[in-house]
Order: C-alpha cells, then structure tokens, then sequence
C-alpha cells in the first residue's frame, strides 16, 4: 500500500504556497513532490497547516532567507506516507506534529550560533536549512524520528482535535514559553501585549497556569473580545481610554508581576505607525519591581537581499527604559523558542481537555485561498488560520 502511493508519486507534483521575494504577494504553484533523500527520512502526507505570524513577517518582505524563492510554512500536522530504513520510531500511517524547527542529528556545540539548539527551520528559505516547507501537500522530514512527535491515538488516526496538536508545532509553545520566560509562577498577575495566535495562547497558557488575573493589550477589537471569552481582560490601546500603561495601572496599581511581549519589531503605536520599542517601554512601565518580562515576539534585522527585500526598514537596535528597569530589579529574557522541549507538557494538556488552543482559528481555507487569506491575515481581519488538505 505504502509502496504503490510511493512509486504513484514519483516525478509528480504537487500544491504549494511560495513566497518569490515580492513583498505583499505569495502564490500557490505547482512543485515537486519532495523525496526521501536519507535513511532517517519520512515523508508526510500534510492533513493541516497554519499560516503563522512568523509567516507574515516574510510576507511584509523583512524575514527569510537570502535568496527566493521558497515554500512557506511551519506548523503542520500529518499523516507519515513513507519513511527511510533507519526510522524507527515513526511508522507509515501514524499521525505526527511537524514542528517549526527539526532535529540537526547531531549534538550542536557551536553555543555562539544563533539558534545553535533549534536545528533548522523549515519554510524561511535555504539559510535555515533546505527547500522544505508546511504549506504544501506533502513535506520531507530529515531525523523523522528527533523531529516529529505522535498525536495521540487509540490505534487509530483520529482527526477530531488535530488542530489543538498542530499548535504544539509552534504558537502554542511559544504563547507557553513566553509565559515561562517572563518567570511567571501561579498566582501572578500578568500582562500579554499581542493578542494575535501567539498572544491570545500565552494568555491561554497564563490563565490555565494559574494565573490571578491577565490582561490583554491590543488595538483590534476582534481579537480583544475572543481574549475576553477564554477570561482575559481586554485593553485598547487605541480607544478612549488612555494608553495600555494607564489603563492597567488603574486596575492594577502596583502593576502586574510579569509582562510577555507577543509582538516584536512589528509593533505599531496609536497612529499606526511601526515603534519597535513601543512595548519594551510598556512592559518596563506596567511590571512591579522584582517582576519579569519577556520577548518571544521576533526582533529581526535582515538587510535588503532577493528573499528580504525590505529588510533593510527594520531596526538592529531599540532604544531600552534601563534606568526604570534597573530600579525596578525585574528580569527579561528574550528570544526563539525550542517548541520541542514544551511537546510532551502541551500534548498531555491537550490531551486531558485543560488546554483547547484551537479556540483562536477564524477560518479554515483551502490552499488555492492562502493568497486572499494572507491579505487577510495581514489586515488583522483574521486570528488564525488553517489550511485543511483533502
Ligand atoms: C504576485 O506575483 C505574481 C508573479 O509572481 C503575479 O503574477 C501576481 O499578479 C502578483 N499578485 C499580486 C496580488 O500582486
Ligand atoms: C476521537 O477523539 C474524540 C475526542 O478526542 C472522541 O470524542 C472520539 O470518540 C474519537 N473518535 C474515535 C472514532 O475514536
Ligand atoms: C477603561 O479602562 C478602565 C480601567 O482603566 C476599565 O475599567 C474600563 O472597562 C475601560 N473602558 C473601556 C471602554 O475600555
Ligand atoms: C486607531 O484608530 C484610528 C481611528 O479609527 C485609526 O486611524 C488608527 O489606524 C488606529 N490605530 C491602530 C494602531 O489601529
Ligand atoms: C533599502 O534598500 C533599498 C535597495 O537597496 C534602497 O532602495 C532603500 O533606500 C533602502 N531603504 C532603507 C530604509 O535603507
């Protein structure tokens, strides 16, 4: 069965979402069908795929590699159609996670690398690895059985809640490390700014954690009020309200103990205008002395190439509030997260119903739709949104 889907593949094509280097505008082609190069190979057959906000920031023409083009995406979920003979813990017919970032296969001692413990990242381009990507038909995995972890099942593939695992692969983990960066522990009070995918899942992540009270900072009413339904508190920077730091230190007098930045260099302020130390400052202003803040929103700082050709409009230095910072004795750590040390905790959540992170998806789409859905995505007419394969 395995064999015959295998040889019906060869020198076939198949749906893929590309990005070419042309800022504003991705296009669904015909590609090669991806094959197992190495013995520690699987391939995938894709079931479902996000766009991610990570994807929107190539979108905007600041994030990816050098050169274009290529496929987009990194967060999927499927099902194995064939696998290499030295895999051993994967099977054919198994339902699995594809993550962000796959296992290198080696023990990485270059500690000076960035990203030295993350492996490469599929859909951002040949710099952070190979020409793979999610949104596409099907997906080589390298180190199948490092790289992908197991939907739980009882003996059969059941696709009723693979939505809720496929954001282990990225935003979910990420919402949750956020958290765990800002040195949250129950019973703090937390402030999330962001209430795109990977805000409105740290702020799942806080309120299941055991959270006292948190707060959500946005400026698109939608997102606010799905934050509100899972028991955030809702803040509008953009009403008449006054700014995000006078609305929660009215609330909040003595500030909140910990703060997440879900945002990164993309942050706009009031007018609409990109300020990527806009929520630094806030953060430092809202968080109670010995409190904790973190970043898990991307700051990035490419240079105009052919894969980032407005990567040059983003900043490599962000001006820092260090004399309030220093006073208050609060911590900050920053940066990509290992979704892979979060899989098993995540799994176990979902698994036992305490965490349902697909509660954030606007709409289910069909690939030839990614075009009009990343406009859409973009223009924050859309939380989150999956790509369902036939
Ligand atoms: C996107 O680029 C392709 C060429 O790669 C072009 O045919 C298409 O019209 C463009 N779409 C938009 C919306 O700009
Ligand atoms: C699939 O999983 C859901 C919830 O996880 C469960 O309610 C349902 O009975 C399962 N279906 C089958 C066919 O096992
Ligand atoms: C304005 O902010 C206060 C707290 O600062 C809050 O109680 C109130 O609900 C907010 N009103 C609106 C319309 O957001
Ligand atoms: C704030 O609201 C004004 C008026 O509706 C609008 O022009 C502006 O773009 C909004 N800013 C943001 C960040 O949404
Ligand atoms: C970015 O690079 C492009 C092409 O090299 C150049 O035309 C543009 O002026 C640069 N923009 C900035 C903000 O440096």
């Amino acid at each position: 069965m395995a064999l015959n889907a295998t040889l019906l593949l060869l020198n076939a094509t198949m749906r893929a979402v590309v990005w070419s280097g042309i800022p504003f505008n991705v296009t669904v082609q015909n590609v090669p069908v991806p094959t197992i190069q190495a013995a520690t190979d699987a391939r995938v057959r894709i079931t479902a795929a996000a766009i991610c906000g990570t994807d929107m920031h190539t979108y905007h023409g600041t994030y990816g590699s050098d050169s274009a083009p290529w496929i987009m995406g990194h967060e999927a979920v499927g099902i194995i159609e064939s696998i290499g003979s030295a895999v051993q813990n994967i099977q054919v017919g198994d339902h699995v996670v594809i993550p962000d970032s796959f296992d290198l296969g080696e023990l990485n001692m270059a500690l000076a690398e960035p990203w030295a413990n993350d492996g490469a990242a599929p859909g951002l381009g040949l710099d952070y690895g190979e020409f793979y990507g999610c949104q596409a038909e099907y997906i080589v995995v390298p180190f199948a059985d490092h790289s992908l972890w197991h939907i739980p099942s009882n003996g059969a593939v059941n696709t009723s809640r693979e939505i809720d695992y496929l954001f282990t692969s990225d935003i979910f983990a990420t919402g949750w490390s956020g958290v765990s960066y800002s040195g949250f522990v129950p019973g703090d009070s937390v402030a999330i700014f962001g209430a795109g995918p990977v805000g409105l899942l740290a702020a799942h992540s806080a309120i299941i954690r055991g959270a006292s009270r948190v707060y959500v900072v946005d400026h698109v009413e939608q997102r606010l009020e799905l934050a509100e339904s899972f028991g955030a508190i809702p803040i509008n920077f953009n009403g008449t309200n006054g700014t995000a730091v006078e609305q929660i230190m009215r609330l909040e007098p003595d500030g909140v103990t910990r703060s997440v930045d879900c945002v990164g260099y993309e942050a706009v302020n009031k007018i609409n205008e990109r300020q990527s130390n806009l929520i630094i400052m806030d953060m430092v202003a809202v968080t109670s002395s010995r409190g904790g803040i973190s970043s898990v929103g991307v700051y990035t700082h490419n240079g105009a190439t052919a894969g980032t050709p407005l990567g040059n409009t983003t900043t490599p230095n962000v001006e820092f509030p260090i004399v309030n910072f220093f006073e208050k004795g609060l911590t900050y750590r920053a940066g990509p997260v290992d979704v892979k040390l979060n899989a098993p905790q995540l799994t176990h959540l979902i698994e036992t119903g305490v965490a349902n992170p697909a509660l954030i998806v606007s709409s289910f789409i069909d690939i030839e739709q990614a075009p009009e859905y990343y406009r859409r995505f973009s223009d924050h007419l859309e939380t989150k949104i999956v790509i369902r394969f036939p």
